[in-house]
Parts: C-alpha cells; structure tokens; sequence
C-alpha cells in the first residue's frame, strides 16, 4: 500500500509506515504543495492514504481525485481540521483523522510563555537591552504587570485550555474563569474555576484572555472589536487557536489606541500575511504558528498520524477520526 505525504515531516511518522510495509512518497519540495500538484499525484498513481498539514486546503475536488485514486484517509498532521472539508471527505467516504491530545501540554505552554513574555515585556526587553540602550538599573525602566494571582479568562476548554488552566491554578495561583459550549463541574471542582455563560463575560473580568476553540462557522472573528472593547484596560489577549477566531484588524486598531494593554498571537487571519500595522506595534508579541513545534511534541504528532493510517488501512477504526 501506497502513502503520500503532503510535505517533509519529522521521520517518526512515515518511518512507523515504513516498518509496516508500507510505500511512502514524500514530496520533497519544501514549500506548501498546489492544489494542482496534490490532484496530479493522486492521478498519476495509486495511493491507499495521504498525510496532509494544516497549509493543505483540502477541498472536493482534491477527495474526487483521491477517491479514483484509491485514497481511504486523509490524516491531518494537526489537531485543527478547519483546512479540510469534511463534509466533502463524508460525501465520498474518505476517513478524516487528526492528532489531537499529543499537543496540548506543549501548546498550552506556548500560551503561558506569550502570557508571561507580554506581562513582563521580555521581547521589549530583549530588543532595548540589544539597541545598547540600557543605560544602568532604574526604578522605573519597563515596568510591566504581574501574571500571579490575575484573573485568567479560558475561552475553549478543550484539552489545550484544560492545561493552560491548569499551570495557570497549580503555578501561578491564577483565578479562572471560562467558557466554553459545554459545562465542565468536575473541572471547576478541580480548579475552582467558574463557569460564564455569556463568553463577553469572559472579556469584561479577565485580567488575561487566553482564546483555546476550534475555528468554526460560529468562532470566525469570536474576538471582535466589541469584545476586545469589553476588557480591561489592563489586559492581555492571547490567541494559539487559529487566525480567523480574532478580528485582526480590529485588534491592531484597540492595540493602537491603547484599549488593552497588549496582546500576542500565534496564528494569524491571513497567514502568514501579518494584517496591516500589526508588526508595528510594540505592544504586541507575534510568534509565526509555532505553539506545537517541539522536537518531542512534533515527533508525537507525526507518529499519531501514521498510527491513524495502520489503523483505518487495517479495517479498524482509527483512534483520532473527526466526524462533521
Ligand atoms: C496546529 O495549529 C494544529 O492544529 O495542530
């Protein structure tokens, strides 16, 4: 059986294909593969699955091609499957799967260190120290905020909000309060967390919002300039979900004003086309859509993708299958 993998990843993965017999084709060219290069493979050649990234727009005519093909799955190299159209994989029976749960610990730390690099201004720091402008100790040089004992504002409490949530209670005595479509008691039993209903809650009293959902129909623009208006003039905003959730936009225009006090994404609306003016400001700190990109955390993933091959080209159903 044939695999086509999307782009070079780390060697776990297709080396666990390898080992199980099976024929892996990576395209090497290190750049997103086109639409047409992807349809050109699958028409060239048999394939049996494909192990796709989260730059790969999958659409339908890409299953079309892949269903002639032979293709039975598509894993996604990712826990977010906004770049696929599932419905589409549904209408010609190809199976979706993602790698979600092996990411979480290193995502949730990324969101905590833009957390404490925004409230102690280590970029600014890093960039004035460089500029030979520190001039010797003084009382009131880059003051920034604490991050102990602030109110932190979960909105998505998936796995990765779970343990954002969780470093933020058990190491930094942070209150936390959430949202999230369902309810989660045992969670607030365990974290003294609570519980908003109304997510603009969420905006209005924390002192650090920190943004964990899945970009769907209804999180596009999530973040919008209404709620960034809700928070704080003191507050953070933190996004390592996907680009689209924040209005980007409306962001640089309440970062310019000063509405909040600053705020640091990893994903952005365009990637990677930064929105205009963002990369300006200085309260703001910008990291290129590496919140999971850990040797350890991307060899899991790229090992997670290839188990959910064996398991679907087997005849079982694989461990991390996304329905629509
Ligand atoms: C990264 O953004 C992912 O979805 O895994």
């Amino acid at each position: 059986m044939k695999i086509l993998v999307t782009r070079q990843i780390p060697n776990k993965g297709p080396d666990l294909l390898k080992s199980n017999g099976y024929d892996v084709f990576v395209n090497l060219e290190d750049r997103v593969i086109k639409k047409a290069e992807l349809i050109g493979y699958l028409e060239r050649d048999r394939y049996d699955a494909v192990l796709c990234l989260l730059t790969d727009k999958i659409d339908s005519d890409i299953f079309d091609a892949a269903k002639e093909s032979g293709v039975k799955i598509f894993a996604n190299f990712a826990v977010g499957t906004d770049n696929i159209d599932i419905k589409a994989a549904e209408r010609v029976g190809i199976i979706v799967t993602n790698t979600p749960g092996v990411l979480a610990d290193t995502v949730a730390e990324h969101a905590f260190a833009l957390m404490l690099s925004l409230a102690h201004r280590i970029p600014e720091s890093d960039r004035f120290t460089r500029a030979g402008k520190f001039k010797g100790w003084e009382p009131m040089l880059l003051l920034g905020s604490d991050v102990s004992k602030k109110a932190l504002g979960i909105v998505g409490l998936g796995r990765i909000g779970s343990r954002v949530a969780y470093h933020a209670r058990r190491g930094f005595d942070m209150p936390v309060i959430y949202h999230d479509i369902r309810r989660s008691e045992e969670f607030e039993k365990e974290y003294g967390a609570e519980y908003r209903q109304n997510v603009d809650d969420i905006f209005r009293g924390a002192d650090f919002v920190s943004i964990h959902v899945p970009l769907l129909v209804s999180t596009r623009h999530l973040v919008d300039a209404r709620r960034l208006r809700l928070m704080k003039k003191t507050a953070y905003l933190v996004n390592t979900s996907r680009g689209p959730v924040v209005d980007e936009q409306a962001l640089v225009e309440v970062l310019r004003e000063r509405v909040i006090r600053g705020a640091a994404l990893d994903v952005f609306e365009n990637e990677p086309a930064l929105a205009p003016g963002l990369a300006e400001l200085e309260n703001v700190i910008l990291t290129p859509h590496v919140a999971s990109a850990t040797e350890d955390t991307r060899q899991a993933m790229s090992e997670l993708a290839a188990r959910n091959i064996i398991e679907a080209l087997e005849g079982r159903i694989p461990p991390n299958l996304v329905k629509h």
